[in-house]
């Protein structure tokens, strides 16, 4: 018998004839997000789930006698309950690798976009202006030969550091739990304490995951020790910044700008201040929204899910199930 699974969120039809040729399966196709309620009631009968966010609670497990495995369609895992999982013996899994090009890519959209303002050009362009572009406040700062300050420098913040490196003749600097000599030979970087990072980039780019230890990382503090010029990107995780610490650091002028796909609340408020500053360019958390690296990223959940759910090994375990 087929084991039975359901899956929150519209996948690739190749994606879902895979999952198809091992498990009966239920896929939630509305645009809108699976209600908590509704999600408690699918998991009563499955043996895995699979989503992008699937938030994991007591009340969740409690329901879902027969879970074996919950798969994220995606790289980050914030949304597990380690403990909780554990004790039940309820695998997680996630999908690393397949998208570090993919949200360097974006990183770099964003810086770019951020320091030459590119999308207040955008909309003043398309509003049919043209003339003022020699106005100070139309000009925009060279990305090249400055100063990137990587926060993290895992798979991703590496690709961050090639492209700085090679295509734009940046100096590195990171901040990581270890120096990673491999990255300081490849593209010159230099490993720093996180206050030096801050006082010396011009553009300070955030790429660690959300634990108890990056939540709030950057609040007044980190902003006022920025240069007044700095550009502040995030494309990891929105938790991981005071928002409303950011907003005042831009409408004091402590930083010059900032490029954003993450959000303390997201979906974002739409009358978030973020929203309407001219030095702020934002993104609805795509980082990883190329279709191949989707695309990917699905079949990647899909492998682990199957192996979840028929008792072998997936691939892309967050953590080893002890006995
Ligand atoms: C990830 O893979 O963690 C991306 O942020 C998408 O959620």
């Amino acid at each position: 018998m087929k084991a039975k699974v359901f899956i929150t969120k519209p996948i690739p039809l190749e994606v879902e004839n895979y999952i198809a040729k091992f498990c009966e399966y239920e896929i939630w196709r509305n645009e809108k997000p699976i209600s908590e309620e509704l999600l408690l009631e699918k998991a009563r009968s499955v043996a895995g789930l699979m989503g992008a966010h699937i938030k994991v609670t007591e009340d969740l497990l409690e329901q879902a006698p027969q879970l074996k495995i919950i798969s994220n369609i995606a790289v980050g895992y914030e949304n597990f309950d380690i403990d909780l999982m554990r004790k039940r013996k309820i695998l997680g899994t996630h999908t690393p690798f397949v998208l570090d090009d993919t949200v360097a890519d974006l990183v770099f959209g964003i810086l770019l976009a951020a320091g030459r303002k590119i999308a207040y050009l955008d909309r003043y362009t398309k509003a049919g202006n043209w003339n003022k572009i020699d106005d100070n406040k139309f000009l925009g700062v060279d990305i090249h030969n400055k100063t990137i300050g990587i926060v993290g420098m895992g798979r991703i913040g590496e690709k961050i550091a090639k492209r700085a490196a090679l295509g734009f003749d940046m100096k590195i600097l990171y901040t990581d739990r270890e120096v990673k000599s491999e990255v300081d030979k490849k593209f010159n970087a230099t490993f720093c304490e996180f206050e030096q990072l801050l006082s010396r980039s011009d553009f300070v780019v955030t790429m660690t995951p959300l634990t108890r230890e990056t939540y709030l990382m950057f609040g007044e503090k980190e902003f006022k020790l920025m240069k007044n010029s700095a550009i502040f990107i995030n494309c990891s995780r929105g938790k991981i910044v005071n928002e409303k610490e950011l907003i005042f650091a831009l409408q004091n002028n402590e930083i010059a700008g900032a490029g954003l796909d993450v959000y303390t609340q997201e979906p974002i408020d739409k009358n978030n201040p973020l929203l309407s500053m001219d030095n702020v360019v934002t993104t609805p958390h795509i980082g990883s929204a190329s279709a191949a690296t989707r695309f990917e990223m699905a079949m990647k959940a899909a492998k682990n899910l199957v192996a979840g759910v028929n008792d072998n090994k997936p691939e892309n375990l967050v953590w080893e199930l002890k006995d």
